[in-house]
């Protein structure tokens, strides 16, 4: 299979703090990849990382085999790239349709000052799209903040898909989204994997939530990948469940 993202020897450390410890796995065209560990073990500072939101301290990052260390988070975005932040990043005082709109200008580098203008290239329509797709066409009128939370974290999904999607990362999708919002996530996220062909990356504690979609994960501890599994081999690893599961 084909690696679309390849992280080699990542390493990040913040004083004296090492977040990231020499992480390095392959992200293969077409699935879908879990990151867990237990709370402070390097996984969101990864993907600041691999997004360009921080510059790492050693190790590089390959996107279809070139060379993306250091990029800039637009830099990322217009090469297709992009993520979800485990706080939400809805703007509340904007419509579904414009929170989707601006996201997707974002992604492609163009001023916000052309967000209401006539030249939207498509955006607009795409935005749409995207609103049916994650099944919003109820809401893509109202103010983003008016929105159920786990409605939220929806729309904050659907808003790092507008880029492409080549490769998403989502940080905590399903933290603090109630049982049936979940569901709609995980049955979406999947149609998007399956219809769409996107390739994500999926940081989540909600353990029934990586599981069953995922079809390989990655176990963090201390800034290090203690192993790499398909769920049902991470499940019974003695050392993840002394090292994670178990505590
Ligand atoms: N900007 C920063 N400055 C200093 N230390 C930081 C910074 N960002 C993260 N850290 C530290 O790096 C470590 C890893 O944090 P990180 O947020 O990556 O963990 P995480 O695995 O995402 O945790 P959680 O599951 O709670 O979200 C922690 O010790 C954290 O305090
Ligand atoms: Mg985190």
């Amino acid at each position: 299979m084909k690696p679309v993202l390849q992280v080699t020897g990542l390493r990040k450390s913040f004083g004296g703090v090492v977040a990231v410890d020499g992480v390095s796995f392959e992200v293969h065209e077409g699935e879908i990849l879990g990151i867990i560990g237990p709370n402070g073990c390097g996984k969101s500072t990864l993907f600041n990382c691999i997004l360009g939101q921080l510059v790492p301290s050693a190790g590089d990052i390959r996107l279809d085999g070139v060379d993306v260390t250091g990029s800039t988070p637009e830099a990322m975005n217009r090469r297709g790239v992009s993520r979800t932040f485990q706080l939400l990043q809805v703007f509340p005082e904007l419509s579904v349709r414009e929170n989707l709109i601006l996201a997707g200008q974002e992604h492609r580098g163009t001023m916000l000052a052309r967000l209401f203008g006539p030249g939207d290239a498509g955006l607009t329509a795409e935005a749409d799209r995207m609103i049916g797709f994650f099944r919003l066409s109820h809401l893509a009128d109202a103010k983003a903040g008016s929105l159920s939370y786990g409605q939220q974290k929806l729309l904050d999904a659907a808003m790092a898909f507008m880029a492409g999607p080549r490769l998403v990362l989502l940080d905590e999708p399903a933290g603090g989204v109630n049982l049936t919002m979940l569901a709609d996530l995980k049955e979406r996220l999947r149609a998007m994997n399956a219809e769409r062909g996107a390739t994500f990356v999926v940081i989540e504690h909600n353990m029934d939530f990586v599981m069953s979609l995922c079809s390989r994960v990655i176990v963090m501890v201390e800034g290090k990948v203690l192993m790499t599994g398909t769920p049902a081999q991470v499940r019974s690893d003695p050392a993840v469940l002394e090292a994670y599961l178990g505590n």
